[in-house]
């Protein structure tokens, strides 16, 4: 497949990552406890929207479509955030995990910027590149903010009174079994490192 092909691909997954964050965002802004992330979830959902125009410019300059892949990673970290979001936690300690799967999704996106920009760079499509660079930027400074809020928040965490082990809803137990046969599948490959 040539690189233009692989390019379109890549940026349709990309598309569809960002309209799947215009819908989850809201539900981060309003999940959260403190007001200044809050604030920065709320930002973003407009640059975001804003990041979804450019793409669709992109693909004019394509002359492609921009639907046609399901971004299956971004549906995944969405899901994170999700869990995140049902957490039996309260104010810095529930923010904290809102973090962890906001810097998630700004990292998955600046992988998939920085991927396409260098694709867009070897075929020389300088118009691309420049729409590209716009939205990677506004992801490096969101997971920035991002960063640079927790800082507090994760304080104010560590300062919480401890709780006492709460019964493992039905998703959680689903979740800890998974994690055991991921730790059993590795277990044969992690053995012949020992061994080597
Ligand atoms: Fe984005
Ligand atoms: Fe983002």
């Amino acid at each position: 497949m040539p690189l233009k092909d692989v390019l379109v691909d890549e940026l349709r997954d990309m598309y569809s990552a960002e309209n799947q964050l215009v819908k989850a965002l809201p539900k981060l802004a309003k999940g959260a406890k403190g007001a200044k992330l809050k604030e920065l979830f709320t930002a973003h959902l407009e640059e975001t929207k804003g990041q979804v125009e450019r793409l669709k410019q992109v693909f004019e300059h394509l002359g492609e479509k921009p639907t046609g892949q399901h971004c299956n990673g971004m549906e995944g970290i969405v899901e994170e955030g999700k869990d995140a979001l049902e957490k039996d936690e309260e104010g810095a300690s529930f923010d904290c995990g809102l973090i962890g799967a906001a810097l998630r999704t700004e990292h998955y996106e600046i992988a998939g910027y920085q991927a396409t920009i260098s694709m867009a760079k070897t075929l020389g499509m300088q118009d691309v590149i420049d729409l590209l660079t716009e939205n990677l930027n506004e992801e490096m400074a969101a997971a920035a903010k991002i960063t640079a809020a927790a800082g507090p928040i994760f304080t104010q965490s560590s300062e919480e009174p401890e709780k006492g082990q709460k019964p493992k809803s039905g998703k959680e137990k689903y979740s800890a079994q998974k994690s055991r046969e991921d730790e059993k599948k590795a277990a044969p490959g992690l053995k012949k490192r020992a061994s080597s």
